[in-house]
């Protein structure tokens, strides 16, 4: 096997993250992976945003203007400082006659998968979230994205404080089949 295919199968999320994240030299070298993502006509129709620090608890208080009682909001609050760095995947879509907006999107997760990757191999655990608050136009329009932008996912990145359990992974015959079909 090679080094990258062992990294892949060795890949896993890590939900239960702690200090310290990334550096910011070795941020630029994950970046570096992440923009190595597939693009059709070059568009760079994705950016990110690191968030850690005081910016967590900002984030925080943005998810918690999504809540509908103090229970909600309180637990909205927390949910950032799970992990030292959240850092936002965007696809910010280019006008273009042959790229449609959906091949933009998928070329924003091929980047965040590399950068999870990356992440894993440069010995940190990164996990990709999503859910209601990943569409919630407060969230967007607090982020600073665009009319036109969306968010593909955030990143909860950091050390891993204690491994999650292993998931089962399905197996070729269940996913993969041969077209047209073999007698
Ligand atoms: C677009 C996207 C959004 C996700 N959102 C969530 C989420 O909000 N909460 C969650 O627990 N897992 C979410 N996941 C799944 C986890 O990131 C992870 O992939 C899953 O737990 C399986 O673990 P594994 O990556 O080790 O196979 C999401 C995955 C993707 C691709």
């Amino acid at each position: 096997m090679t080094d990258v295919i062992e990294a892949i199968l060795q890949r896993s999320s890590e939900p239960r993250l702690s200090a310290p994240a990334p550096s910011a030299d070795e941020l630029a070298r994950l970046f570096e992976c992440a923009f190595r993502a597939p693009d059709h006509a070059l568009l760079r129709p994705w950016r990110y945003l690191i968030i850690e620090g005081e910016g967590l608890h900002a984030l925080g208080e943005l998810y918690a203007r999504t809540g509908d009682s103090e229970e909600a909001r309180d637990k909205l609050r927390k949910m950032p400082l799970r992990a030292p760095m959240v850092i936002v995947g965007i696809t910010s879509p280019k006008p273009h006659p042959k790229v449609p907006q959906i091949e933009q999107s998928m070329s924003t997760a091929v980047g965040m998968g590399y950068l999870l990757l990356a992440l894993n191999e440069a010995g940190y655990g990164g996990m990709w979230r999503t859910g209601a608050l990943a569409y919630d136009s407060q969230v967007k329009s607090g982020l600073g994205l665009a009319e036109h932008e969306s968010i593909a996912g955030f990143l909860y990145v950091g050390s891993v404080s204690s491994e999650k359990p292993a998931v089962p992974r399905p197996i070729m015959s269940e996913l993969v089949s041969s077209w047209p079909a073999k007698p």
